[in-house]
């Protein structure tokens, strides 16, 4: 098996190294808030072990040190050029709060029954196997342990103000091309259904909804950053006209003084019964 088997590669990025860490920056430090409050109401405490799955250049790994000040916490990922990122980024805390763990989510070789709790953010989209993930998290979680699967939906993605006509079609083209490659941009939906499917109990689903009214809109734009486009032009994903459309779309957001946007995550949690 490869044990990447997931459709997100650093490596190929359409918008470059630099600029994808500022989106997923960016993308981690709007959420917090939200996605902390509903992570503590899942039952995520300060002191519990935590295993962070997918955890990418730390961003989050890093919210959730300095969160839960008691806490160990293990990032792991498959990519070891996004954990070294992170290793440098959080070279601050001790070992005894940090370890990381280079390995497939598939395979993790993380020890039976260790965390009491694990998140996996933005990374189940673009798994081809998810229950083979969510088993393998079930197995490293302590009995009465969580997961709490962080994930978007593109059908509701994309509320944004003035409306971007070329953009439904756009993401349901990105959508595709996600799923003959093995992922899921429709991921949100699937997610309770997913973990009871996994044997996970009490399965319960909020969202934490972002808007450019609480965040400003610097962190929205990046999500629309034209280079990411131009760059599904370029694989041929989508069409030079797509391409035109959005681009004028988007400069027409980039000019609106009334300009608005929304992002929703879903965050599905399920508890490993006894
Ligand atoms: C979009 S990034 C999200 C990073 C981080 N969780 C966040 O919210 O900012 C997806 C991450 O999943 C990782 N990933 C993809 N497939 C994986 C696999 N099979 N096992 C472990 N990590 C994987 C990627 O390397 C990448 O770091």
């Amino acid at each position: 098996m490869n044990i990447r088997n997931s459709t997100y590669n650093f490596q190929n990025v359409t918008n470059g190294a630099e600029a994808e860490l500022l989106r997923l920056q960016e993308q981690a430090q709007m959420g917090w808030a939200k996605e902390f409050r509903t992570l503590k109401q899942f039952g995520l405490e300060d002191g519990m072990k935590v295993l962070e799955a997918g955890a990418g250049p730390g961003f989050v790994t890093d919210l959730l040190l300095e969160h839960l000040p008691h806490s160990e916490i293990t990032a792991l990922d498959i990519d070891d050029a996004l954990l070294d990122e992170a290793r440098s980024r959080l070279s601050r805390f001790p070992q005894s709060r940090l370890k990381f763990s280079h390995a497939s989510v598939y395979e993790t070789g993380l020890p039976d029954n260790y965390y009491d709790f694990v998140v996996a953010r933005l990374i189940f989209l673009h798994l081809h196997n998810p229950l083979q993930a969510a088993l393998e998290l079930q197995r490293v979680l302590k009995p009465g342990g969580k997961l709490v699967i962080i994930d978007v939906d593109d059908g509701v993605f994309g509320a944004v103000t003035p409306e971007m006509e070329a953009l439904p079609g756009i993401l349901r083209k990105l959508a595709q091309q996600q799923a003959a490659r093995g992922g899921n941009r429709h991921i949100g939906r699937s997610l309770p259904r997913l973990l009871s499917d996994s044997g996970y109990a009490d399965v319960d689903m909020e969202a934490a909804l972002q808007h450019s009214d609480l965040h400003g809109m610097e962190g929205f734009k990046r999500q629309f950053d034209i280079n990411r486009f131009s760059g599904f032009y370029k694989k041929g994903i989508i069409t030079e006209q797509e391409y035109e459309d959005i681009n004028t779309s988007y400069t027409a957001f980039d000019r609106s003084p009334d300009a608005h946007a929304m992002m929703l995550f879903f965050m599905a949690c399920g508890t490993k019964t006894v």
